[in-house]
């Protein structure tokens, strides 16, 4: 059974099928009213369920019309108002819903909670962001950036700010597709040595440098994300906002990057926080076309998943 619940744990191979098939999918729906069916209907008779234990506008809207696009149908559950939220254990919760559904994508806190999930379920299981990683953001960047400027393979990606969960899938495609990574912020945070050390094993550069402007150079893509993720505690926010101001992307860090590197931001944004509105508005972004791909990139893992 295919669960996808991280890219690390997903071979490259299935990987680099997944980003064809999402790049297939886009280009085929070209000109299509958004609420019409795919030609093909690979999801036909199936039910997903989608679990938000946190926030979301993108993932939700993204993996419900990807799913009526390929065929299938969709229900979208609040962690709080199932009995999951109320003291049923995920492993029973897991049972219960395979024997209702074809495929459970999941949105929560805990890793734990994910692979408890996934170790307990008959039907594959995707991992719809959690406090340490974000895969399905990334293979829509993957997808974004592919798309703009050819193969990500070789190319010079800098994560600036927050060393959190985003950039804990960054790193993982660094080593699953191959490309350098460079991260820059203040030390406190610092991406898991764990997932450094496994793009490095991969053979792709990885690079800690706390000048940002020194970081930059040579990027064919700048990366960056909210300073305050949904699972820090709001006590946070002010030392994160001094910690984190001289590592935001504006036009001075932009000049010092290739003059075509792209910008990227998985949104929600804090305009002029971690970015300026001059960047996420301006020739190098393609955040909204990031969004987008989630639509396209998803329906590919959907796929993959139910062996389609
Ligand atoms: N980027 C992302 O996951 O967006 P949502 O939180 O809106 O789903």
């Amino acid at each position: 059974m295919n669960h996808f619940l991280d890219i690390h744990k997903t071979s490259p191979a299935d990987l680099r099928q997944m980003i064809d098939n999402a790049h297939a999918m886009k280009q085929a729906r070209k000109g299509q009213p958004k609420g019409t069916a795919d030609t093909a209907q690979p999801l036909a008779g199936q039910m997903v369920a989608l679990i938000f234990e946190k926030p979301s506008t993108r993932t939700r809207v993204s993996f419900d019309v990807g799913v009526r696009q390929l065929g299938g149908q969709t229900m979208v559950l609040s962690g709080s108002d199932m009995q999951l939220g109320h003291g049923e254990t995920i492993a029973d919760t897991a049972r219960v819903l395979s024997r209702y559904v074809d495929l459970i994508m999941i949105r929560t806190f805990e890793e734990e909670t994910l692979l408890e999930m996934a170790e307990y379920a008959s039907v594959p299981v995707i991992n719809g962001l959690t406090n340490r990683t974000h895969p399905c953001q990334i293979m829509a960047d993957i997808v974004t950036f592919e798309e703009h400027r050819g193969p990500i393979t070789g190319k010079k990606v800098v994560w600036t700010g927050d060393g959190n969960n985003v950039c804990a899938s960054f790193l993982h495609a660094a080593g699953q597709f191959g490309f350098d990574f460079t991260f820059t912020g203040p030390a406190p945070l610092d991406p898991e040595r764990e997932w450094i050390d496994f793009a490095r094993a991969q053979g792709v550069n990885v690079e800690v440098e706390r000048d940002p402007i020194k970081a930059v150079a040579g990027a064919d893509l700048i990366v960056t994300d909210t300073w305050v993720s949904m699972h820090d505690p709001e006590s946070a926010k002010e030392r994160r906002h001094n910690q984190l101001r001289p590592y935001q992307v504006n036009e001075e860090l932009m000049r010092h990057a290739n003059p075509d590197a792209l910008f990227m931001h998985c949104l929600p944004a804090h305009r002029n926080d971690e970015a300026t509105s001059e960047i996420m508005d301006g020739p190098h972004s393609v955040v909204f076309d990031e969004a987008e791909n989630r639509l396209h990139a998803q329906k590919a893992i959907l796929q993959w998943c139910l062996g389609k």
